[in-house]
C-alpha cells in the first residue's frame, strides 16, 4: 500500500501477537508496548539525515556522523499515545515531546481540541505522531490538523495496528504524512474497533476496564 510501511521485523511481530492475546495482563501489555515502541522507533527513524562532525577519539581526529537538524518531536495523541512514548524516548532521549488531546463532539461531529502542548519551532522539526491504533482515523487526522496549524510541515505517523478504513481516511486528509504500522488488520467493527485488533489499547495499558 502506497505511503504505508508495515514493520514486519520478527521481534515486532512476535511481541504484537502476545499483546493481542486477551489473557495478557495489564503489566505484561505495558512492558511489551514499551519494548515494541523502541523497535518501531528504530524503523521510523531509519532514514533520518546525518551530517558529519569533527570529533577526537583517543586515537585520532575524524569526521563522524551525527543526526542533522533540530531535535525530533514525538507527538502523543492522548491518552493511548503515551504508551509509545517511553520506549521511543529511551532510544532518542533528546527528543522533544508534544501532547495533543482531541475528542469528537457528538452533536457537531467536529474534532474539539482539549489539550495541546508542543515545543517551539515545530516547522523546523520532524514530528513523529504516535497513537497505537489507527481505527477510523478521526483522532489522528484531527491531531495532525492541530499540529499543522501550529506550523508542523514534516510529519510521520506511527501506530501499532491500522484498519484499512482508517488508512483510507487518513491518506485522504493528510496524503503528505507517511504511515508506519506493525500490522494492517482486517476491518473495523460497528463500534469502531479494529478486528482482530487487541481491544481498547488505553484500557489494556492502564487496566481501566
Ligand atoms: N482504539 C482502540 O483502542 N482500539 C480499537 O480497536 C480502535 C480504537
Amino acid at each position: 500500500m502506497d505511503g504505508v510501511t508495515v514493520i514486519n521485523h520478527p521481534l515486532v511481530q512476535h511481541k504484537l501477537t502476545i499483546m493481542r492475546k486477551k489473557e495478557t495482563s495489564t503489566a505484561g501489555f505495558r512492558r511489551l508496548l514499551r519494548e515494541i515502541s523502541t523497535l518501531l522507533c528504530y524503523e521510523v527513524t531509519r532514514d533520518l539525515e546525518l551530517t558529519m562532525e569533527t570529533i577526537e577519539t583517543p586515537m585520532q581526529t575524524i569526521q563522524a556522523p551525527v543526526l542533522e537538524g533540530k531535535k525530533l518531536v514525538f507527538a502523543s495523541i492522548l491518552r493511548a499515545g503515551n504508551g509509545l512514548l517511553e520506549g521511543m524516548l529511551e532510544l532518542v532521549p533528546s527528543a522533544r515531546v508534544s501532547h495533543v488531546g482531541v475528542y469528537r463532539d457528538h452533536e457537531t461531529l467536529e474534532a474539539v481540541e482539549y489539550y495541546f502542548k508542543a515545543p517551539e519551532s515545530l516547522s523546523e522539526r520532524l514530528v513523529i505522531v504516535v497513537d497505537p491504533m489507527l481505527a477510523t482515523g478521526n483522532s489522528s487526522i484531527a491531531a495532525i490538523d492541530k499540529l499543522k496549524e501550529r506550523g508542523a510541515t514534516k510529519l510521520r505517523f506511527l501506530c501499532l495496528l491500522a484498519a484499512p478504513e482508517g488508512i483510507r481516511n487518513f491518506q485522504a486528509a493528510h496524503p503528505d504524512v507517511p504511515i508506519y504500522t506493525a500490522s494492517i488488520d482486517s476491518h473495523l467493527n460497528e463500534h469502531g474497533y479494529i478486528v482482530p485488533g487487541l481491544g481498547d489499547a488505553g484500557d489494556r495499558m492502564y487496566g481501566t476496564k
